[in-house]
């Protein structure tokens, strides 16, 4: 069968998240205004079992998708072709649900000849801070982004798109995961950061002086490991299932203080680290679902101030997993003219510093 030609079009672009455990689409116009979205998290699905079970993933994604795609569409009051590409999270992720959300898309690309872009995960959620009116004077390159969710912890130097250096990241748990498995041995139940950060409202931060990992040394690396061990050591002094709240509340306080400042510290050397490498360099974003954390963003906040730099966090519906960024790294690549060929495979691994981002596979 021949393959009619791809029409290049700027349009609006129809974005698809399926990477992890939130099913999501989204459609914006040329210059980035958001026409439609809607995001469904699969939390319910996979709280019975304290995390994301992969194939109970996938299902969910194929279960949703199609419908949400039509929805979103109606919503925006267009049909696919109208469209100038389509956008999906080919990695980094869950294999299941890449598949899913990248066939979806390439499908609607080849049935309706418009140009499909593969966006990096990790990608979309550094460039979300260029979103237009989202940081009050733009988030010209060159920036620093800290990435801190449930799976991923890292400092990456963003000096334009397709550009990115790794500065960092952890050497054992990603911050999100420390929240959530902290969150398991205090009884909150998963995902773990929201419940445990309520808590901690309460608490007493200064009650326990847990280990900083890392801390104070050079380079900007990650670990948590060592943390989340002295938790469950202060934990472990009361009988299984005896641990009263005041006790729980100081204990989450004083965890929650030692990631402000372990992630603050480490960013400090990411602002120092970047300074050097572009000394125009003003801008701190955080992204990813710890950003909603109040005590990280008010570290973050103290410690970019004092280098200089202002720091951003998207509104947290942008933090976390969602299309509209997925939507948006699709426009920014496609503007520079870079798409993807329909037989680009999901990659369930996909550093952002890897051969390949500098441009499209088309
Ligand atoms: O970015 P995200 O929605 O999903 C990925 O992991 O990709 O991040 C979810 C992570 C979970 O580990 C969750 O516990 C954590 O972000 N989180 C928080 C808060 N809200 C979400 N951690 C601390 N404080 C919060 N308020
Ligand atoms: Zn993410």
């Amino acid at each position: 069968m021949a393959i009619l030609p791809i029409r290049p079009q700027v349009g609006p672009v129809l974005g698809i998240e399926s990477s992890c455990d939130e099913t999501a689409t989204a459609v914006l116009d040329a210059s980035g205004r958001v026409l439609a979205e809607a995001v469904h998290s699969q939390e319910t699905e996979h709280a019975p079992f304290g995390g994301v079970v992969p194939e109970i993933a996938a299902r969910a994604h194929l279960a949703v998708l199609p419908r949400q795609v039509a929805q979103v569409m109606a919503r925006a009051g267009l049909g696919f072709a109208d469209l100038g590409a389509v956008a999906a999270s080919t990695g980094p992720g869950l294999i299941g649900g890449l598949i899913v959300g990248s066939q979806v898309a390439k499908g609607i690309a080849l049935a309706h000849r418009l140009p499909f872009v593969a966006v990096n995960h990790l990608e979309a959620h550094a460039l979300t801070a260029r979103l237009p009116g989202l940081v009050p004077d733009g988030a010209p390159f060159p920036y620093l982004l800290l990435l801190v969710s449930g799976g991923h912890c890292q400092c990456l130097a963003v000096e334009g798109v397709g550009q990115y250096t790794r500065l960092g990241g952890t050497i054992d748990d990603a911050a999100g995961e420390a929240f959530d498995k902290v969150a398991k041995l205090l009884g909150l139940g998963w995902p773990g950061g929201p419940a445990l950060e309520r808590l901690a409202t309460s608490g007493d931060a200064a009650r326990h002086d847990f280990p900083r990992p890392l801390m104070r040394r050079a380079g900007c690396d990650f670990s948590f490991s060592g943390l989340k061990t002295a938790v469950a050591r202060a934990v472990a002094k009361y009988p299984p299932g005896a641990l009263p709240t005041d006790a729980a509340a100081d204990i989450a306080a004083s965890f929650q203080r030692a990631v402000a400042e372990v992630l603050a510290d480490r960013a400090g050397n990411a602002m120092a680290t970047m300074r050097v490498r572009d000394p125009q360099a003003r801008l701190l974003v955080v992204a990813g679902g710890v950003a909603a954390n109040g005590a990280v963003r008010a570290a973050l906040t103290r410690e970019a101030a004092a280098r200089g730099f202002a720091m951003v966090a998207p509104p947290v519906r942008f933090c976390t997993d969602n299309a509209v960024m997925v939507a948006w790294a699709g426009q920014e690549r496609l503007r520079l003219g870079w798409t993807d060929a329909p037989d680009f495979a999901p990659r369930p691994r996909w550093p952002l510093d890897s051969d390949g981002m500098f441009r499209g596979t088309a």
